[in-house]
This record gives C-alpha cells, sequence and structure tokens, in this order.
C-alpha cells in the first residue's frame, strides 16, 4: 500500500516508517522538522518537508505521493506548552489535521490512522479505562486531540473517511535503528536515562503519597514496536471505521518501579529528588485494551520494564546527542 506518514521524522512516527517499509509498504513522509529529524527518515521513504499548517503545501504532497492511506502522528505534543501557547496546539493539531483530512477527501484516500491519546479522558473516574469513558480533557493538548477524533466521525459519516483513533498512553522503547529524541524532553524512560549520562543533575520524582502499593503514580507503557505493530495491523482492518481505540497494556508501572528497573537495567543508581504531586496528575492511569484485541488481534509483546528501557539505553549508548551522533 502507498502510506504517506505525517510526524515520519519524528519518534514513533520514524518506527512506523521502518516497520512498513520492512512489511513492503511505500511510504512518503511529510514533516517540518520542527521537532523532527531528517536523519531520522529511512532513507527509502521519501521526505516532503512540508507543514500541516500550509494547505497547498499539503495538497501537492498528495499530487505528489497518492497515499491509499495516511498515518497521522505529526502534532505539537507537550501538555504544559498546550496551557501557554493554546492557539499552537488549534493551529497545529486542529487545523493543520483538518488540511489533511481536506486533502484526503480530494484525493480519496480513504483509510486514516490518528495518533491520539489518554489526555482525551482527563481524570477518568473509573481505572483501566474503557474508549466508554466520558472524554474530558484537563488541557489543551487533550483537548485538540479530541476535537480532532470529532472531526474523524464528521468525517466518516459524511464523505466514507475510515478510520482508527488510537489513544496512546505511554510510549517507550526503541528499535535497533530509531529512539527516542524530543527537545525538549519530557518523557520519564528517557529523562532518567539522560540523567544516567549526565546530561542532568538529578531525576525528578512527583508525588510520593498517592494511594499506590509504593505512594508513586502508576501509568501504563506500550513498547513503540507494539505500538506500530497496532498500527500496521489496522491497515488492513479499515473496511470500516474502527473509532477510538486504546493502546495500553493494563498492567501499569509505578515511577518507583520504572526507576529500580532503570538501576537493575543499567546497574547504575539514578540520583533521585522527591518532589511533591503536581496537580492534574491522577494517582493511575491504564488502559482496558480489550478493543485492541477484539477489532485487530492486538496485544502488547515486548512491554516489558525490562525490553523498553534495555532498548531505549542501547539506542542511547549509540547516539547520546541523539540524532546529532
Ligand atoms: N510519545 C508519547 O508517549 C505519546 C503519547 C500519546 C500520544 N502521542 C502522540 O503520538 C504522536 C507522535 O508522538 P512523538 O512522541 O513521536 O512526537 P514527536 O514530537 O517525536 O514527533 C512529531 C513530529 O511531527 C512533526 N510536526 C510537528 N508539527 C508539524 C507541522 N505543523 N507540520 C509538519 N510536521 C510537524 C515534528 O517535526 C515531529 O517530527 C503525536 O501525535 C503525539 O501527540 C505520543
Amino acid at each position: 500500500m502507498r502510506v504517506l506518514v505525517t510526524g515520519g521524522a519524528g519518534y514513533i512516527g520514524s518506527v512506523a516508517v521502518e516497520q512498513l517499509l520492512a512489511a513492503g509498504h511505500s511510504v512518503s513522509v511529510l514533516d517540518n522538522l520542527w521537532r523532527g529529524h531528517a536523519a531520522a527518515v529511512s532513507p527509502d521513504a521519501e521526505l516532503h518537508v512540508r507543514d500541516l499548517r500550509d494547505a497547498p503545501g499539503v495538497e501537492e504532497v498528495f499530487a505528489k505521493s497518492r497515499p491509499e492511506a495516511v498515518m497521522h502522528f505529526a502534532a505539537a505534543t507537550i501538555v504544559p506548552e498546550s496551557m501557554t501557547e493554546p492557539g499552537l496546539y488549534f493551529d497545529i493539531n486542529v487545523a493543520g489535521t483538518h488540511n489533511l483530512l481536506k486533502a484526503c477527501r480530494d484525493a480519496g484516500t480513504e483509510r486514516f490512522i490518528f495518533s491520539s491519546t489518554a489526555a482525551v479522558y482527563g481524570e477518568p473516574e473509573r481505572v483501566p479505562v474503557t474508549e466508554s469513558a466520558i472524554p474530558r480533557p484537563i488541557n489543551v493538548y487533550g483537548q485538540s486531540k479530541l476535537m480532532v477524533e470529532r472531526m474523524l466521525e464528521a468525517y466518516s459519516q459524511a464523505h466514507g473517511l475510515r478510520y482508527a483513533a488510537f489513544r496512546y498512553f505511554n510510549v517507550g522503547g526503541a528499535s535497533a535503528e530509531h529512539g527516542e529524541d524530543h527537545d525538549p524532553e519530557t518523557h520519564v524512560i528517557p529523562v532518567a536515562l539522560l540523567t544516567l549520562l549526565g546530561q542532568r543533575p538529578r531525576f525528578n520524582l512527583f508525588g510520593t503519597d498517592y494511594p499506590t502499593p509504593d505512594g508513586t503514580a502508576i501509568r501504563d507503557y506500550v513498547h513503540v514496536l507494539d505500538l506500530v505493530d497496532a498500527h500496521i495491523r489496522a491497515l488492513d482492518h479499515l473496511d470500516s471505521s474502527l473509532g477510538p481505540i486504546n493502546l495500553g497494556s493494563r498492567a501499569g508501572f509505578s515511577v518507583q518501579e520504572i526507576v529500580a528497573a532503570i538501576e537493575e537495567v543499567t546497574g547504575r543508581q539514578l540520583p533521585v529528588e522527591r518532589n511533591p504531586r503536581r496537580s492534574g496528575d491522577p494517582p493511575m492511569l491504564v488502559a482496558d485494551a480489550g478493543r485492541a484485541k477484539a477489532l485487530l488481534g492486538w496485544e502488547p509483546r515486548r512491554s516489558s520494564l525490562a525490553e523498553m528501557i534495555g532498548s531505549a539505553w542501547n539506542w542511547l549508548h549509540r547516539h547520546p546527542n541523539g540524532y546529532a551522533t
């Protein structure tokens, strides 16, 4: 299949490009390289350096690459930034995605796979959270993703777009070739590993008095290769719209467990500073991924802490300054 991957120069998108190529698909990438890296894009994919907010530029990419499916990873993704720069988030995540949807409608591209997020749920009343929970995002990032989910449903009803909106919880790990190189880096595993490499003075742990077994917050992590596997499976299941689908492992790991696993895998001691809870961080957020299993036969297979941390550590060892090295 001809697949257009937006955000293919970013963390998850670059792994998707690699895995799509390995599965025999033909891949084009649309990325403005704002927070991505040209070096992260496999040379066998065609890179179009374009901004989602530039509608004629997006149409041009469609005319050149004639995609049969779109995997849409490109976005602004940092929660605190979304609260201080809401316009940026509505411009890129909502208006930019709308340019993409219009291009799909005009080009007759009917399969669309979207990177949504657990942030659409806000602080859910029950965990593990199912897709039927009423979404109540508590930040602009989550609101922008929920708006896109609503646009997808409207385009599905009106124009026959067939879509899956994968709600990711937390993503970790690396493939042999591609890993996490965010600037700024805000994710727990790479932040801790960069601390071990001496690039940060200490690891800040927020909240030690949660009602969890060890007092630290519990989150659901999926290995990036497992996550991408769900997207590739979805390509073959988009005979009709699949709607929102959680991608998680249900189990969840506490921050303290992650710290212990990092010390175990690397054999080094992590300097940890314990801080009070941050507002808006619930004690436990884990996914019920039953729909992903029922619809796609998907289950996480590589999402142990040892595999996620081990692969991320290997990649960082080879790329201590990210794609600059
Ligand atoms: N990483 C996670 O843990 C996580 C969790 C939940 C959801 N997600 C979602 O998954 C997707 C990918 O996340 P990631 O961690 O790989 O992000 P990333 O920042 O590594 O990659 C995003 C890519 O999009 C590109 N981009 C941003 N704005 C653009 C624009 N206007 N035009 C063209 N390209 C643009 C960036 O240059 C970058 O290469 C995002 O949509 C994110 O919201 C990620």
